[in-house]
């Protein structure tokens, strides 16, 4: 059994999680209540993860708010969710900045109306001096596009091929600086990763929960870690252990 410190925490915590933060229309059918319902009590419950991570040290979040497919939803969701985002800005950009995190987005921003364009720069240029928490806020991404969009990036800049290395494409992604993630949790019970962080997640540890997002709260959030802990994240190699066991044989 992992050791916990003082605060019943797991001993290894997770330098950068990231969620895809599904189930939010089922949650709110199983209430009879509209979809829209269901984003808010997610946006709800996105407040108190931000607060977990920063009590439990995490120090990077990345959540999936609107994949780059979200846009085939039907029209009156898109743009319920593009205002739930705007709202999030309004209403919360100084609490988040209090709070000490700095925002990031991924994904592209050209299909946002300028004024929303123009709210999410401004609230990565507010928060940029923060630093207890780092949150990437993936709007309007996927993980396809990100990979073409670097491709693109690459070829302008002039890169030469023997040039082009693991580290290089890294730098052209939008996550460029920030680790690769060590966790990715998806609620909702399905069982896929849906176009998120592809090419970041290629040793990620994923964690699936039956879970609705709006009702995975923090407790929920600490045995994703505790689970996290126990993992063995081997790379491609062998098993800790087993070389042990091999040399005392
Ligand atoms: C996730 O919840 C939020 C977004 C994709 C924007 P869903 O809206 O996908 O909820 P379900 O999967 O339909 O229950
Ligand atoms: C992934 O969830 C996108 C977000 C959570 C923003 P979806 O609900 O869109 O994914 P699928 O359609 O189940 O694969
Ligand atoms: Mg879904």
């Amino acid at each position: 059994m992992e050791p916990t410190n003082p605060a019943g925490l797991p001993e290894h915590i997770p330098t950068h999680v990231a969620i895809i933060m599904d189930g939010n229309g089922r949650w709110a059918l199983a209430r009879g209540l509209p979809r829209l319902a269901g984003h808010r009590a997610g946006t709800e419950n996105l407040r108190r993860i931000i607060e977990a991570c920063i009590e439990f040290g995490v120090h990077y979040l990345t959540i999936y708010a609107f994949s780059t497919e979200n846009w085939g939803r039907p029209q009156e969701e898109v743009q319920g969710l593009l205002h739930i985002l705007e709202d999030v800005i309004d209403r919360e950009l100084q609490e988040l900045s209090d709070q000490g995190v700095q925002l990031h987005h991924i994904g592209r921003l050209d299909r946002l109306d300028p004024t929303l364009q123009k709210k999410v720069l401004h609230a990565i240029e507010y928060t940029r001096e923060n630093n207890r928490l780092v949150l990437n806020v993936a709007f309007n991404y996927g993980g396809r596009d990100e990979i073409v969009y670097a491709i693109q990036h690459m070829i302008k800049d002039g890169v030469q091929p023997e040039n082009v290395t693991d580290e290089m494409v890294s730098q052209y992604l939008f996550t460029a600086g920030v680790p690769d993630p060590d966790m990715i949790i998806r609620t909702s019970g399905e069982l896929r990763g849906s176009n998120f962080l592809i090419w970041q997640g290629a040793y990620s540890e994923w964690y699936f929960t039956p879970t609705y997002w709006p009702d995975f709260d923090k407790e929920q959030f600490r045995l994703a870690l505790e689970e996290f802990s126990h993992r063995e994240r081997r790379y491609g190699h062998v098993s800790e252990t087993e070389g042990d066991l091999a040399q005392h044989a």
